[in-house]
C-alpha cells in the first residue's frame, strides 16, 4: 500500500528523478536497527493514538513513532543508523509537540544538527495530526547523517509524533522547513558605563529574550524584549546612571548566533532619535503617552508641592504589556506633561502592578523629614506571592522602597490595585483593595490604618462573580457632593470597567445604596483613577485609553483628566464628567465657528449647544469621525458606536476633543463620555455639519477652537 503510494510519486516525478528511499515507515513490530532511550518511545512502533491522547491521524500504513507511551511526561531519544544522504530532499511526517530542542526531529551530520523541525502544538487544544514536512539536504550530498528523534518535554504537548521517512529527488507539494539558524545560550556582553542611558535595539513582535544586567556580580535589573537581531525599528532606554563608572554585563538568554543585538548595544545622554521625540506621526498630542514603551493604568494620581504627580503601568522596553514598572510624570497644570526616569522598578516582589499615592501630612509613617510630609505610593507587587508595598518620596523624584515590604500579605493571587485615602471624621487612613476571593467572588476589602504602614482589615463589599467583570480590578472609592451641596454628600466606589455604586461609607463599611450603575460608554477607557490631595473638593480623574500607534516606539496613552460631580437626574443621582477647565490654555486663538468652510486644525475642540426643533438629526464630521445626534431616540453615535444620551431642559450640550489616536466625546453636558480609538487622515483637517430637515449652523451655538500641542514646553 505505502509502496504503491511512492511509486505513484516517483513516476510523477521528472524523467530523471532517481527512486525514493525509505528510510524508516515503522511498519515493523519493533524498530530494527533504530535506538532508543528513555521509556517515551517503548520498544515499537504505536499503532495510531496510545492511552489518554486524542485521535492521532495522517501517518501511513499502520505504525508511526508516538512518544506519548506514558503519558506527556515519559521523554526518551530514538535514533537512526547511520544512512548515507543520496537524494536532495529529506522528507518526512511530524506531529504532536512543538518544543525547539525538546520535542523535535534532528537531523545529524558529524555530530552536528543541521537540521530540526518540531510539531506544531504548544498550547492546549490542538490536533495530533501528522504534517508532512522536507529538507533540503543537497549541501550533504554524499555525507552520513543520523535522524534522532527527541522527546526531552514534559507536560502539556510533551510528545512527538513521526512516521515515514523519506530521501527523495521530488519532495512534491511537501514545505520546505527552512533550518533554524543555529542558536548560543547566555550571550554576554560587558560595558563599561559611560552615559545615562543604555539603548537596547528592539523590532516589535520579534522573539522575546530574557535580558539580565549585573553590576559587580550582581543582577540589577532583569526584563524581556524583543530584540532586534538586524536593524532596530526602535531603542528602549535603560537609564545607567546610577553604575557610572562600573563595569555592566548584559547577558541575553538565548540569540541566533548571527544577532547583532548585543554589539549594537549603544550608550548615550539621550533618547536615540530625539530630535524627533512628541512628533512622530502617531504621537498624540493633547494626550501623555510615554516617551518610549507601553503604558497600560494610571497609578499613584496626587497633587505634592505644586505638581500634579502621574504615575502609569510602564513596560519601557517594549510595544506590549509586560516588565511593569511605574513610570512617572509631572505637570504643574494638568496639561502639560514632563517625563521622568522610572519611579518603581520591579524588584524580588515581582513587577510593579497599579496601585494609588498620597501625602502623609501629618507624618504618620514617620517617612518624612524635616518637617516635610512625604509622598507615600501604595503599589502591588505581582510576584508570587502577590502583596501590597509602599515606597516613599520627599522630592517627588527619587522613591524609597520601605524596607519591611510587604504591608499587605497575600490574601489570593488575584489580590491588587490598593487605592489609598485619609478619612476625615475617623481620623485613619483607608485602603481599598481588589480581591478574588473563593467561588470566583471579585470583592472589594476595606482595611484601616493609623500609619500608612499597619493594615487592619475593616469590611469586604461583594461585587460579580467570575466572568461578571462588576467591581472587577483597580477600584477607586471618593465622596462626591450632590449637585454641589456639601451637606448632601455621596461615597462612590468605581471598577476598572468604570461600572460603579452610590453609598454610605462610615470609616469601615460601605453601603451601597444604589449599585451597577454604567458610566462611560465609550470604548477602550479602563482602569481610571482620581487625584489625591487636590484643593477645593475637585475629584479629578484620568483613565487609561487603549487606543493604539502602530509602528510607533510607544504605545496607549491616559485620557484627558476630567473633572468628576454628582448631578440629580430624572434617574436619580449620576456621575458627570467634564475636561478640566486647564485645557483652555491649549486653545490656540478664539472661537473660529464662523469660518467653518475655511476652518482647518489637526487638533480640534469641538463644542456644540443644539436645541433640537424640526431639525431632530444632527450629524457632525470632524476630521472624518462621525458624531451624530438623534432626539428622538436621545441617542448619540460616535463612528456608528451608540450611547444613550439624554437632552438636558430640552438642549445637546456636546464637547469633542480631537487628538491624533482617539476622540473624546462628551454629551448630555457631560452625562454621557464616548472616549473612542481613532486615527484620522492626516490631510483631512475640516469640520462639516449637517442634519435633517434644513440643520444650519446658525441654529446650532458652537464653538470650534484649534488646539496647540500640549509637549511643546518639553
Ligand atoms: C488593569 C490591571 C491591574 C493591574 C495592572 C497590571 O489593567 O490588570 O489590575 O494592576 O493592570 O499592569
Amino acid at each position: 500500500m505505502k509502496f504503491a503510494l511512492l511509486f505513484i510519486v516517483s513516476v510523477t516525478a521528472t524523467a530523471y528523478a532517481a527512486e525514493p528511499i525509505i528510510v524508516a515507515d515503522f511498519e515493523g513490530s519493533d524498530y530494527r536497527d533504530w535506538r532508543a532511550t528513555g521509556t517515551a518511545f517503548g520498544t515499537g512502533p504505536a499503532h495510531g493514538k496510545l492511552d489518554g491522547q486524542m485521535p492521532v491521524e495522517g501517518y501511513q500504513g499502520k505504525g508511526l513513532v508516538n512518544s506519548f507511551l506514558g503519558g506527556d511526561n515519559a521523554t526518551g531519544t530514538l535514533t537512526s543508523p547511520s544512512f548515507k544522504i543520496e537524494r536532495k530532499f529529506l522528507t518526512f511526517l511530524i506531529g504532536g509537540g512543538g518544543w525547539a530542542d525538546e520535542t523535535c526531529v534532528n537531523l545529524v551530520v558529524n555530530g552536528n544538527v543541521v537540521r530540526t523541525a518540531t510539531g506544531p502544538n504548544t498550547t492546549s487544544g490542538g490536533s495530533e495530526r501528522l504534517e508532512p514536512g522536507a529538507w533540503d539536504v543537497s549541501e550533504y550530498a554524499g555525507r552520513e547523517a543520523m535522524f534522532v528523534i527527541v522527546d526531552q518535554r514534559q507536560g502539556g504537548w510533551g510528545h512527538i509524533n513521526v512516521d515515514q521517512i523519506v530521501l527523495t529527488d521530488d519532495r512534491g507539494a511537501t514545505p520546505i522547513v527552512v533550518p533554524p539558524v543555529p542558536v548560543a545560550k547566555n550571550v554576554t556582553r560587558d560595558l563599561i558605563i559611560e552615559k545615562k542611558l543604555l539603548h537596547f535595539p528592539v523590532k516589535t513582535g520579534a522573539k522575546p529574550r530574557i535580558v539580565t544586567v549585573s553590576v559587580d556580580g550582581k543582577v540589577v535589573r532583569k526584563f524581556d524584549i524583543e530584540l532586534a537581531d538586524e536593524d532596530a525599528q526602535w531603542w528602549a532606554p535603560l537609564d545607567v546612571s546610577e553604575w557610572a563608572g562600573k563595569k555592566l554585563t548584559v547577558i541575553a538568554d538565548v540569540l541566533p548566533i548571527t544577532s547583532k543585538a548585543l554589539d549594537s548595544l549603544q550608550q548615550a545622554d539621550t533618547l536615540v532619535d530625539s530630535g524627533n521625540l512628541y512628533q512622530e506621526p502617531l504621537r498624540s498630542q493633547l494626550h501623555f503617552s510615554p516617551k518610549r514603551g507601553w503604558t497600560n493604568d494610571p497609578n499613584g494620581l496626587v497633587l505634592y508641592n505644586g505638581e500634579y504627580h502621574l504615575f502609569f503601568q510602564h513596560n519601557p522596553y517594549g510595544w506590549n504589556w509586560g516588565n511593569m514598572h511605574w513610570g512617572h510624570a509631572t505637570s504643574r497644570d494638568l496639561v502639560h506633561w514632563h517625563e521622568h526616569p522610572e519611579a518603581l522598578y520591579p524588584d524580588e516582589q515581582g513587577p510593579m502592578f497599579s496601585g494609588s499615592a498620597v501625602v502623609d501630612w501629618n507624618n504618620t509613617s514617620g517617612f518624612g523629614k524635616d518637617g516635610k510630609p512625604p509622598l507615600v505610593l501604595i503599589y502591588t507587587a505581582a510576584g508570587n506571592p502577590t502583596v501590597q508595598s509602599i515606597a516613599y518620596s520627599l522630592d517627588g523624584r527619587t522613591f524609597t522602597k520601605y524596607a519591611q515590604n510587604p504591608v499587605i500579605k497575600q490574601i489570593s493571587a488575584g489580590n491588587r490595585d490598593p487605592k489609598v485615602f485619609w478619612h476625615e471624621p475617623t481620623k485613619q487612613w483607608v485602603l481599598v483593595l481588589y480581591v478574588e476571593t473563593p467561588g470566583k467572588q471579585h470583592t472589594i476589602h476595606f482595611f484601616n490604618s493609623p500609619n500608612l504602614r499597619d493594615w487592619k482589615l475593616a469590611s469586604v463589599t461583594k461585587g460579580g462573580i467570575d466572568n461578571d467583570k462588576y467591581l472587577f480590578e483597580c477600584p477607586d472609592f471618593f465622596e462626591l457632593a450632590v449637585d454641589g451641596d456639601v451637606s448632601k454628600k455621596k461615597w462612590i466606589l468605581t471598577a476598572a470597567n468604570s461600572e460603579y455604586a452610590i453609598g454610605t461609607f462610615d470609616g469601615v463599611t460601605f453601603t451601597p445604596e444604589v449599585s451597577r450603575l454604567t458610566d462611560v460608554r465609550g470604548i477602550g477607557f479602563y482602569a481610571a483613577q482620581s487625584f489625591s490631595d487636590i484643593p477645593n473638593n475637585r475629584r479629578i480623574q484620568v483613565g487609561w485609553s487603549q487606543a493604539p500607534s502602530p509602528g510607533m516606539s510607544f504605545n496607549q496613552l491616559q485620557t484627558l483628566p476630567c473633572e468628576l460631580t454628582l448631578r440629580t437626574t430624572p434617574d436619580g443621582v449620576r456621575l458627570r464628567r467634564e475636561p478640566v477647565k486647564e485645557l483652555e490654555v491649549l486653545r490656540e486663538g478664539t472661537n473660529q465657528a464662523d469660518s467653518l468652510a475655511n476652518f482647518r486644525s489637526e487638533l480640534i475642540e469641538f463644542r456644540a449647544d443644539i436645541a433640537p426643533d424640526q431639525t431632530t438629526f444632527f450629524e457632525f464630521n470632524l476630521r472624518g469621525a462621525k458624531i451624530s445626534y438623534d432626539s428622538i431616540k436621545q441617542e448619540i453615535a460616535v463612528n456608528g458606536h451608540r450611547a444613550t444620551a439624554p437632552l438636558i431642559n430640552g438642549k445637546q450640550k456636546l464637547a469633542v476633543f480631537v487628538d491624533r489616536t482617539m476622540l473624546e466625546v462628551f454629551a448630555s453636558d457631560g452625562l454621557t463620555y464616548v472616549p473612542m480609538p481613532f486615527i484620522p487622515n492626516p490631510l483631512d483637517q475640516s469640520v462639516l455639519i449637517g442634519g435633517n430637515n434644513g440643520a444650519n449652523v446658525s441654529k446650532i451655538n458652537l464653538q470650534l477652537y484649534k488646539l496647540k500641542s500640549s509637549w511643546t514646553r518639553n
